[in-house]
Parts: C-alpha cells; structure tokens; sequence
C-alpha cells in the first residue's frame, strides 16, 4: 500500500539586494503607480553578482532540513525546479548536493517554469509513496535576473530572485499530500518563453543582439490562460480530495499577479482571508514563488497542524497543477 506522505520541513532564501519600483522607474519608461497597479508588486530580491541559483536553493535547503530536525546525509533525493539553472549541465540539484553535503542523494532538474516546484513535489512523492524514497529535497529556485530583459517594461518590472526548498518524507499521522492534478499545453509555447541559448537557437552573436536569450511574454494572453487553467486546476484538484474551497485553511498560488490571484479567489469563491499572497516584496520568482510563501506561511503560523493547504500553479509551457494537503 502506498505511504502517506508529508512536508516534514520548510526553508527559504532572499537575496539581499531589493530592486523597488522607484529604481525602475530610473531604468524604463515606467511607474510605481502603472507597477503596483497592474501587478501589485513593489518590491523585488536581486541575486548578488556572482550568486548563482544552487546558492540560493542551497540556502533554502539548509532552513528545510533544520526545521524537519534532518543532517543532509539523510537525503536520498534532491529536486531542484527552475528555469534559471547555474549551468546546462551539469543540473542545478548536483551543485546544490555538492554545497550541502547530501553525499547520499541523486539529484535532478524539473524544468516546469512557474509549475516546476509542484511537478518536483508530485515525483517525490510517488518515489516517498512507494518506498523508493526516505526524505527528498524538492526545492525551486530562481535567478530571473539573468534571464530579464531590463530594456522590455512589460516584462522587467514582474520578476525576482529567490528560492525555497522542503523536505517530504513519510508519515504515519495525517494524510499529507492528498492529491493533484497536472496539465501542460505545448501549443501555447510561443506565448511565454526565453527563445535562445538552446538547441533550437544556439548562442550566437546574433542572438545575443537579438536578445533572444531574455524572457518574452504576451502578458494579456498568458493572463488570461493563468486565470482559467489555476482555477479548473484547484477545482479539480479539490474535488478528487472530495473537499470544496470552504474546507482548505490556506490557498498557496503563484504569485505573478495580485490581479491574477484576485481573479481565481473569485472564481473559485474563496474568502480573501484563505488566500496566501506575498508578491507585493518579491515579485514573481517562478519556480520559487509557491515554496518561498509557503515556508513564510508556516514559519509565521498561518498554517496550522491538521490545516488544509492548496497550491496551485502556471506557467510557460504551459503547465499548470495544483495539490492539496493536510498540513
Ligand atoms: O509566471 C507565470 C506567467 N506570468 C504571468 O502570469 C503574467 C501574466 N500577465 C500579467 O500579469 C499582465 O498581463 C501584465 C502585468 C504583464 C501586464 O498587465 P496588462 O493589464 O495585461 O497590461 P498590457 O500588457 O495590456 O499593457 C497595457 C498598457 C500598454 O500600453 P498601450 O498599448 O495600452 O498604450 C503597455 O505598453 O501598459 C503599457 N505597459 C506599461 N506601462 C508602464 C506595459 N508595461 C508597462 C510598464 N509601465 N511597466
């Protein structure tokens, strides 16, 4: 039979430097006013020179394992959800192994964009469920800084840097991670995607001065998509738990957008005290942004033993999931 599995422990990690949306006003034709707005972020984490994503995660990782009471030679799984790895290869979980010390861990990538961190969650817990996994590491991590366009507005004012990380293990009490639903539509790829820099369109000079290797987004359509697939996600979701939205203590959503996370409340017609929402100081971290509100969430008592907890997520791709718990 299947284990029931749970997160044992939450971590998380912000670079120091904060990018506010006066500063960019000095960098585009933009205003605090238009950002905050339209997004209802004001304020962004910037990764030092030099701090590549695997030094964030590994930040996160350590808070994780300290708060599941776990040494990292106890881990035998690491996932690292990103878009923004330190390299092509090898993958951002091997330098994070290598920075923690988790000798006795295999360790790779989900590359999910904004749902990586909920695609990572999902396989460790079926490794963890059928006892081919004690304690993994499911981390997302992001340095969007370096894939940011800082000339485009319409994408530069929306995203941060950041990680968070938590140890799933199993457990005897509760039923931890009920269940989730998943979904991707390739068709829609062109609509949220940073071009460059693969196989498709290797480094050249030529993409550089096209500036291929920076994020693009059709910011209306992307809304629009987020909106629609989040809510039937969680809908779905809940249902397959047989819970409705009045059950769940706390709504864990991506943050890209407070208009975004408005919308779905509304559709799913939760009470605004259910939703959790944390981009107004980091903006959209990706991959990041669920792990990072929640280890806040916990580590400030929003979340509460025997709580119900839904995260649901989208990005490009797309991908979208949500997954509900017993916390
Ligand atoms: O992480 C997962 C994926 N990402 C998302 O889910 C993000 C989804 N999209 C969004 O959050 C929103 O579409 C944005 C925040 C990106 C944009 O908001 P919007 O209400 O959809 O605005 P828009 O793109 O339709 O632009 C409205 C106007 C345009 O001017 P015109 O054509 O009406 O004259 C833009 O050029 O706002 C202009 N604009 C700006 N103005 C000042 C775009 N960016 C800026 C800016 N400052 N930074």
């Amino acid at each position: 039979m299947a284990r029931a599995v749970r997160i044992a422990g939450t971590g998380s990690y912000l670079p120091e430097k904060i990018l506010t949306n006066y500063d960019l006003e000095k960098m585009v034709d933009t205003t605090h006013e238009w950002i905050f707005t339209r997004s209802g972020i004001s304020e962004r984490h910037i990764a030092a020179e030099g701090e590549a994503t695997s030094h964030m995660a590994a930040n996160a990782a350590r808070n994780a394992l300290d708060a599941a009471g776990l040494k990292a030679d106890a881990v035998d799984m690491i996932i690292v959800g990103t878009i923004t790895p330190d390299m092509v290869f090898p993958n951002t979980a091997c330098f994070v192994q290598d920075q923690i010390g988790a000798t006795q861990a295999f360790c790779f990538d989900v590359e999910a964009a904004c749902s990586g961190f909920l695609y990572a969650l999902d396989i460790a817990k079926n490794y963890i469920a059928n006892g081919a996994a004690e304690n993994v590491l499911v981390i997302g991590a992001e340095k969007l800084s370096s894939i940011t366009d800082w000339e485009d507005r319409g994408t530069c004012v929306l995203f941060g840097d950041g990680a968070g990380a938590v140890v799933l293990s199993a457990t005897e009490s509760g039923r931890g991670i009920m269940g989730n639903v998943m979904g991707s539509d390739g068709r829609l790829n062109e609509l949220l995607n940073v071009p460059g820099g693969g196989s498709r369109h290797p480094t050249s000079h030529q993409t550089v001065d096209d500036r291929l290797h920076y994020m693009k987004m059709t910011g209306r359509e992307v809304f629009k998509h987020a909106v629609r697939c989040m809510s039937d996600a969680a809908t779905r979701a809940l249902k397959q738990c047989g819970l409705t939205v009045a059950d769940v203590g706390c709504i864990i959503p991506h943050q890209a957008n407070a208009r975004i996370v408005n919308a779905i409340a509304s559709r799913l017609k939760a009470e605004e005290g259910q939703v959790y929402m944390n981009l107004e100081h980091v903006g959209n971290m990706s991959a990041a942004s669920v792990p990072v509100a929640l280890d806040e969430a916990v580590r400030s008592g929003r979340i509460k033993s025997g709580d119900i907890v839904l995260f649901v997520v989208f990005g490009g791709g797309f991908t979208w999931g949500a997954s509900v718990l017993e916390w």
